[in-house]
């Protein structure tokens, strides 16, 4: 069938070329096609093994539709607007090829659970592929971590400095969201893949169709009990866009970390030039675009997310045009999500480097290690709000004069409280500060090496 032809004998006129051009979804849901073909190829195989159409009809739509996949994988498959969408675009294509018997592969079914099943299966393909990046990202976190168990970062509450981390540490919390992350996809895969396919428009169908059988050829674990909501439900895709924002969420707040770990204010980090970009106009700058890019590019996955909760809540059932909004934002959400995770993993891999003299130089300038020394004090009987106040005290002197705690005398410490003695000094040095939060969970190195091992064995999984 072609749009430029009456959509029917109901109908005494083509569509208004420019409302033609609206309703088209084919420049997107081009997307799709792969998936459509193997959806159709199942649906008349199971034609044939109910005896709804013939063998050899079954196997003639088969092959043609084959056909069609190398075209396609060839580029000499490019339908236009005239085609509306690439369902018509593929049994029109069909028709052309094995003739006459292509006008039955629509037999029992609609568009409606056609494009349900195809969106699903993609979604399902692309899930998989983004949960593999997300093994990537993940596996490149960990070998930083490795390497760095000892490297010491400024920890922060309130972007203050709070105490002192192994960077590894910081790092696997990351690892653990991405963690997180890649759970969460698994959980939406579980409602993705359930078949809509046999729903028809909206109210099933007169055919004796055998949906358990197109289920099982495209690999769904389950079908749709109810054949309204198997056409209209876009639960699982707005479920999959809130695990893609959340997915962003992380990606953005490490992008954020780099970016502020790469200025003159913090000199953490070092971005590698084949990761960083210049300035047209002043030339000392180095850019952080990559982070930049994919904090920004976040943006675009919530409004996704926020456009399709739009879209289905004033929906009455079951399939309305409106659905065909559904594709756009999730295809650019999907795409959007896998080259920032391709981008964040390279930066991490070959793109940053951590400037650990400067890191270590950092963690000793401070006042970090000043809840060490009320754990000291408090770990020698004195009540824990009094240490606090006695070191606050302390703090305030020490920043009036210009100095360090490390730098008080064992006398002035002493005059203070008693309970000082002179293991004091190692107690707040930076590496001991670090190594006593031995708590599960914390930074203490051996917890880190801990964590670090149960990290591994979680990305075996
Ligand atoms: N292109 C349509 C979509 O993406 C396919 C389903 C059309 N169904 C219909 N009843 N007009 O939603």
């Amino acid at each position: 069938m072609t749009k430029e032809e009456t959509w029917s004998q109901r109908f005494e006129s083509a569509l208004h070329p420019a409302i033609a051009r609206f309703n088209a979804s084919i420049g997107f849901d081009i997307e799709l096609i792969e998936y459509d073909l193997t959806g159709s190829q199942a649906h008349v195989k199971m034609l044939a093994h109910t005896g709804i159409i013939s063998l050899e009809e079954g196997d003639k739509l088969v092959a043609g539709l084959e056909k069609i996949r190398q075209e396609y994988r060839e580029g000499k498959f490019q339908p236009g607007v005239d085609a509306e969408d690439v369902h018509f675009a593929v049994e029109r294509r069909l028709t052309e090829i094995v003739g006459d018997v292509g006008k039955k592969v629509h037999t029992a079914r609609s568009r409606n659970d056609q494009v349900g099943t195809d969106t699903r299966l993609y979604l399902r393909d692309q899930i998989q592929q983004i949960k593999n990046e997300l093994r990537e990202f993940q596996g490149v976190l960990l070998d930083i971590a490795e390497k760095n168990v000892e490297t010491l970062i400024p920890g922060y509450t309130h972007l203050q400095r709070a105490q002192p981390l192994s960077l590894a540490h910081h790092l696997l919390a990351y690892f653990q969201m991405a963690q997180r992350d890649w759970e969460r996809l698994g959980d939406v895969s579980r409602r993705v893949n359930i078949s809509p396919l046999g729903c028809g428009a909206l109210a099933g169908t007169t055919f004796p169709i055998d949906r358990h059988y197109t289920a099982k050829l495209l690999n769904f674990d389950d079908i749709y009990a109810n054949s309204l909501d198997g056409v209209s439900d876009r639960d699982f895709a707005i479920e999959f866009l809130c695990a893609a924002s959340l997915i962003m969420v992380h990606l953005s707040r490490l992008a954020e970390e780099v970016i502020l770990w790469s200025s003159e204010e913090f000199r953490f980090v070092t971005l590698k030039d084949s990761c960083a970009t210049g300035s047209s106009i002043m030339p000392q700058k180095k850019n952080p675009d990559v982070p930049e890019l994919v904090r920004g590019k976040t943006g675009r996955v919530f409004g996704h997310l926020q456009a399709m909760l739009v879209i289905m809540k004033g929906l009455p059932l079951a399939y309305n045009k409106d659905l065909q909004e559904d594709k756009e934002g999730l295809f650019d959400s999907v795409n959007t999500i896998k080259a920032s995770l391709e981008a964040m993993t390279i930066l991490l891999r070959e793109g940053l480097e951590f400037r650990t003299q400067r890191l270590a130089e950092a963690v000793a300038e401070d006042f970090s290690n000043a809840t060490d020394v009320a754990d000291y004090l408090a770990a020698r009987g004195v009540p824990f709000r009094e240490a606090y106040n006695l070191v606050g005290k302390v703090v305030k002197t020490s920043i009036a004069a210009g100095k360090l705690l490390k730098d008080l005398k064992l006398q002035e410490w002493q005059q203070l409280h008693p309970a000082f003695a002179a293991d004091i000094y190692e107690a707040i040095s930076p590496r001991q500060v670090v190594a006593a939060r031995n708590s599960y969970g914390g930074t203490g190195f051996v917890q880190v090496r801990k964590a670090l091992i149960a990290a591994r064995a979680q990305l075996a999984q």
